[in-house]
């Protein structure tokens, strides 16, 4: 750990989980001057290599345990699928940290997800979710707009989400439709899906029920 106080210096960074959304943040650290990315923790061995050769200097690691011991870092960035952000992001909370990350949907559940919130506010450390649809101008247009009553009463909401999977991408439409709809009473709800009946791998759980 870097001893220097942190205003003095860019702010080092580490991130669990060297994926699509792992790499979204370990891009956007090193661009910035702002952190140092140090760290990289994957358990698969060929995006350790990838990383090991798109980030010079950065070190790999093949578990977060092995990360937080020898290369403790200000920042964590939490990027591994959403069932295993709660152990990731309580492991993280123990290092003397400045700062988290921890992606989108924060748990696989509402609890992981308040468990995981409860336990950063408890150590009173600023928190990332990186959330882009509700920060986006045209969405926020869309909003307004349908707030505004430019297209008269809102009677019906239809969310099609076709090629991305319903547990890391269902919570932009969750989030934009409750936001879309805010105090409004809601007469029904429709779901359809079309995929396997019972789903359980690391990337989430399904079980659908008639
Ligand atoms: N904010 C965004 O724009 C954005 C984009 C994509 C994904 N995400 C989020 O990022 C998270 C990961 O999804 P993804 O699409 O990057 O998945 P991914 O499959 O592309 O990558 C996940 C990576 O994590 C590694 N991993 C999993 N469990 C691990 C563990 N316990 N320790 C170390 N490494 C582990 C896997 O080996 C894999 O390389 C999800 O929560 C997802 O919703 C966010």
């Amino acid at each position: 750990m870097d001893d220097t106080p942190v205003v003095n210096r860019p702010l080092t960074a580490s991130v669990v989980g060297g994926g699509v959304g792992g790499q979204l943040s370990a891009q956007a650290l090193s661009n910035s001057p702002n952190f140092a990315l140090r760290a990289v923790a994957d358990r698969n061995e060929r995006v350790r290599e990838q990383i090991a050769t798109q980030y010079r200097g950065v070190r790999t690691f093949s578990s977060h345990e092995m990360m937080f011991t020898e290369c403790p870092t200000d920042v964590v960035c939490v990027s591994t699928y959403p069932s295993s952000h709660e152990e990731v992001a309580l492991a993280a909370l123990q290092l003397p940290l400045a700062g988290i990350l921890v992606e989108k949907p924060l748990g696989d559940t509402y609890a992981a997800g308040r468990r995981i919130l409860d336990a950063i506010e408890g150590r009173r450390l600023p928190v990332v979710v990186p959330h882009g649809l509700l920060a986006r101008a045209t969405p926020l247009d869309v909003l307004q707009c349908v707030r505004r009553g430019c297209i008269g009463v809102l009677s019906l909401v239809e969310v099609q989400c076709a090629h991305l999977d319903i547990i890391n991408a269902g919570i932009y439409w969750v989030n934009f439709f409750v936001h879309l709809i805010g105090d409004e009473p809601i007469h029904s709800v429709l779901a359809a899906y079309s995929g396997p009946r019972n789903l359980d791998s690391e990337r989430g759980r399904l079980e659908v029920v008639d």
